[in-house]
C-alpha cells in the first residue's frame, strides 16, 4: 500500500485521517521503523499483499438508483451471534507494541461498534482479562503448537472465559519469509540494537511509553513458552520452533471436540479444504492467506471467494479476510456471498498512529463507507446483496 496519492498536504494529526491510507502514513510516521514495518511488512516480493487489494478491482458494482434507500440496516448474524456490520476485526499479535493500549483498544472500539474481534494467542492482554472486561462477540485465534499441554492450557482458559469461537489458524504451521522483518531486526519484546537505535530514539512518546508502561508480556503463553517471558526473538523463530508443522485434519478435529464450541479455519483457500471443513462440521471458515505474510505468490482471498462460496456457502460461513480498506470492498465480498469480510490493518494502523481513539475513527470511517456505499447501490440490508450487484472487468 503506497502513500495515499489523493492525500492533500501531509498527515500529521488524527483529524488529518480520511480512510486507512491515511492512518497507514500516521502510523508510519509515529512508529520506530522495525515496528512499522512488522505490521505494514509481507512475504517475499509482497506480491500476494499487493493483489489482496487490487482484487476488488477486477468486480464492479452496479447500483440501482431510485430506491429510496434513506434508512439503511448495515447489521447481520455471524457465527449466531448478532453483528451490527458485516465487518469483523481479525485476530493480530503483538498489539501493546503498537500502542500501549494495545488489545484493550481494539476490544473497546469493537463493543462500541457492536462487531466481532479476535485476539492472537500471541496477544499482548490475557484471554481472562478480555473475556471478563468485554461482552461483545471475540474469536480466540489459535496456534497450533508442538507443546500439547499449551494447546489444552488455551482451550481450557477459552472455555473459562466465555469466549464465544476459537479460530484454527492453518495457514501458519511454518513462518512466512518476512524479509522487512530480517532487515529491521524486528523482535518481541522490540530489541534496540546499534543499526535501529536512531530510530528508536527518533520517536520518543512511543519509546517512553513502551519503556515505561506496562511491562511487555505474552500472558496467554508466558506459562509455558520462553516468548512470554520477556527474551527477545523473532516471530520467525518462534513459528518454526514452537508451532507444529504435523498439523493436520484429524488434529483439527480433535480440537473442535475439545473446544465443543463456535470453530472456525482461518486460512482455508482451496475449494477442496472449503469442503473438507464443511464436512468436518466447522461453523465458519476465513478465507484468508494472513494478510500476505505467509506464502508469496498465492491467491488473493477474493479471487478465491467466488468458487469457494458455490462450492460450500450453504453449509459453512463464508468470511473473507484481507485486503479489505474500503466499505466497497465489504460489499463487493458480500455481493459474492461471503457472510462477512474481516481485516487486520484497516484498524493496526489506527491503532499504532493513534491507540484507541484512532482505532474508533478508523471504524467509524469504515462504518460510514459500507452505509453510503449501500444507500448508493440502492440495498436497505445486506441480504438485498447479490452476485447480481457485480460484474467482472
Ligand atoms: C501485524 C499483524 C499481525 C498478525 N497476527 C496474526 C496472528 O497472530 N494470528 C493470525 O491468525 N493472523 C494474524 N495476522 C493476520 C490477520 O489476522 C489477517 O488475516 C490479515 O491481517 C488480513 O489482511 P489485512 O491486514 O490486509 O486485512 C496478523 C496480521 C498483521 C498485519
Amino acid at each position: 500500500m503506497t502513500a495515499n496519492p489523493r492525500s492533500i498536504g501531509s498527515i500529521r494529526h488524527l483529524s488529518d485521517c480520511y480512510n486507512i491510507a491515511d492512518f497507514r502514513e500516521l502510523a508510519k510516521r509515529r512508529l520506530p521503523y522495525p515496528v512499522f514495518h512488522y505490521i505494514d511488512g509481507a512475504a517475499d516480493d509482497e506480491v500476494t499483499y499487493a493483489r489482496n487489494t487490487a482484487a476488488f478491482e477486477s468486480v464492479d458494482l452496479v447500483p440501482d438508483v431510485l430506491a429510496g434507500a434513506e434508512d439503511v440496516d448495515t447489521s447481520t448474524t455471524i457465527m449466531g451471534r448478532k453483528s451490527a456490520l458485516p465487518l469483523m476485526m481479525s485476530p493480530t499479535a503483538l498489539q501493546r507494541i503498537f500502542h500501549w493500549q494495545g488489545e484493550r483498544a481494539t476490544a473497546a472500539v469493537a463493543e462500541k461498534f457492536g462487531i466481532w474481534f479476535g485476539i492472537s494467542s500471541l496477544s499482548t492482554v490475557s484471554i481472562e482479562e478480555v473475556g471478563e472486561r468485554w461482552s461483545g462477540p471475540k474469536m480466540l485465534q489459535f496456534y497450533y503448537h508442538r507443546d500439547k499441554a499449551l494447546n489444552t492450557a488455551l482451550v481450557e482458559r477459552a472455555k473459562a472465559a466465555s469466549f464465544d469461537a476459537i479460530a484454527l489458524t492453518v495457514d501458519t504451521i511454518v513462518s512466512g519469509n518476512r524479509e522487512r522483518c530480517k532487515r529491521s531486526g524486528f523482535t518481541t519484546p522490540p530489541r534496540i540494537t546499534p543499526r535501529n537505535l536512531l530510530s528508536y530514539a527518533a520517536h520518543p512518546a512511543w519509546a517512553l511509553n513502551f519503556l515505561f508502561r506496562e511491562k511487555f508480556d505474552l500472558p496467554n503463553l508466558s506459562t509455558h513458552v520462553a516468548a512470554g517471558t520477556g527474551k527477545a526473538v523473532s516471530i520467525q523463530d518462534y513459528f518454526n520452533s514452537m508451532l507444529d508443522p504435523g498439523l493436520n485434519w484429524k488434529a483439527a478435529e480433535r480440537l473442535r471436540n475439545d473446544w465443543g464450541g463456535t470453530f472456525c479455519l482461518k486460512g482455508i483457500m482451496s475449494v477442496a479444504d472449503a469442503r473438507r471443513a464443511a464436512d468436518m462440521g466447522a461453523d465458519a471458515i476465513m478465507v484468508s492467506n494472513h494478510g500476505g505474510r505467509q506464502l508469496d505468490g498465492s491467491r488473493a482471498p477474493f479471487d478465491q471467494l467466488d468458487e469457494i462460496v458455490q462450492a460450500v456457502g450453504d453449509r459453512v460461513e463464508v468470511i473473507c479476510d484481507g485486503g479489505i480498506r474500503r466499505g466497497t470492498h465489504v460489499l463487493k465480498a458480500l455481493a459474492t456471498g461471503a457472510k462477512a469480510a474481516s481485516g487486520g490493518r484497516m484498524y493496526l494502523y489506527a491503532l499504532a498512529a493513534a491507540g484507541e481513539a484512532g482505532v474508533e475513527r478508523a471504524m467509524g470511517i469504515m462504518q460510514d463507507e459500507i452505509r453510503r456505499a449501500m444507500q448508493l447501490m440502492g440495498r436497505k440490508s445486506i441480504s438485498e446483496l447479490s452476485r447480481n450487484d457485480l460484474r467482472t472487468r
